[in-house]
């Protein structure tokens, strides 16, 4: 087996030989921008992972590595877009960077680089892989939907908010890990261990991405401070501190989030004053944990020796309990 450190120097050199830029330069240079400022390189890492835990040739899952990797930055390339977002990675946003029209048309083209890339799947695999890739994209769709309609929806209940970030997150993570099982040669039933195991695993780390958003220390994170509490986005640390307010007849959280004009800085810490008072962040903590121990759960069903349960246990900090 080759450790996560080998697995992603394979993918880097990959990526390195596929992500060209060619004309027109102004549709790929800022793709090539966006995939080399940085990015934890996770969905592949997963994906290979899972073709190496089953003992299948990493060769063949590297082009379906790579289409997961360029769905993924076609996706937070518009994510930026619609989250208003100046900074990623640590570098500025290709909206800002660039234009509008440079987001959408280069995002536009990676997405479909990804179903290139995955047409490149061996040819008995192909078909399953492709219809785990559709339908995982479409619910990333509605995952993203979802998280803008509830910006200005009252309220979020905990149930709907986990089905937003199991959508538009955690099906990505699952889904990495199933095509890389499925190209391994899997059997069915431990594809779908797996599969819940990475999605469980992918609730607790987009709860983890809401508490660094939060929290976080921005030059580890590399995203602008606070950006969710700006766009009043119904995270679960959010939702914890409206239900709190209400039940304390509390009107401050309410008059911020209802205000128009507002500066960034002190939207940010008057919210995360309001979050202290109700110990918001160990709330996020606690359901995070929760996710966390679900994914193990499923771990313990799937078909595979101690060794190799272990890396998958291994997983569980590189994913979850990170700061960046
Ligand atoms: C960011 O994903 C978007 C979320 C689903 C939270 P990552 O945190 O994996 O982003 P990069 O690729 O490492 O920058
Ligand atoms: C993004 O969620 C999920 C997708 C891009 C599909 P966020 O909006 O929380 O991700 P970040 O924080 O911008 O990376
Ligand atoms: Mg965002
Ligand atoms: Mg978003
Ligand atoms: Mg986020």
């Amino acid at each position: 087996m080759h450790s996560i450190e080998e697995l992603r120097n394979i993918f880097l050199a990959y990526l390195q030989t596929e992500n060209k830029i060619i004309e027109p330069k102004n549709l790929y240079e800022p793709n090539h921008y966006f995939l080399q400022i940085g990015g934890k390189r996770l969905r592949p890492l997963l994906l290979l992972l899972a073709t190496d835990i089953f003992d299948g040739e990493i060769e063949q899952s590297l082009a379906a590595s790579l289409a997961i990797e360029y769905f993924h930055n076609f996706t937070l390339i518009h994510d930026d877009v619609m989250d208003k977002a100046p900074l990623r990675r640590g570098f500025t946003t290709i909206h800002e960077k660039y234009n509008l029209n440079t987001a959408i048309l280069s995002g536009d083209v990676l997405m479909i680089k990804a179903c290139e890339y995955l047409a490149k799947v061996n040819e008995k695999y192909f078909k399953t892989v492709f219809d785990v890739y559709t339908k995982t994209a479409i619910e990333v769709c509605e995952g993203q939907q979802y998280d803008i309609d509830f910006e200005t929806k009252e309220v979020v209940t905990h149930d709907e908010y986990i089905e937003m970030i199991r959508l538009k997150t955690s099906v990505l993570l699952a889904a990495s890990m199933k095509i890389g099982a499925i190209l391994g040669g899997a059997k069915k039933e431990d594809t779908e261990l797996l599969y819940q195991y990475a999605e469980n695993l992918g609730i607790a780390f987009q709860i983890q991405d809401d508490i660094l958003d939060c929290y976080g220390d921005e030059k580890l994170v590399g995203k602008q401070p606070g950006g969710d509490i700006i766009q009043n986005k119904k995270t679960l640390l959010l939702i914890h501190a409206i239900e709190k307010s209400n039940a304390n007849n509390d009107k401050r959280l309410d008059e911020i989030l209802k205000q128009s004009v507002f500066n960034n800085d002190e939207k940010v810490n008057n919210v995360l004053a309001i979050f202290n008072t109700y110990n918001t962040k160990a709330f996020g903590i606690e359901k995070r944990d929760m996710y966390i121990q679900k994914s193990i759960d499923a771990l313990e069903k799937i078909n595979l020796n101690s060794e190799k349960k272990a890396v998958l246990n291994s997983l569980i900090d590189y994913l979850v309990m990170r700061d960046f």
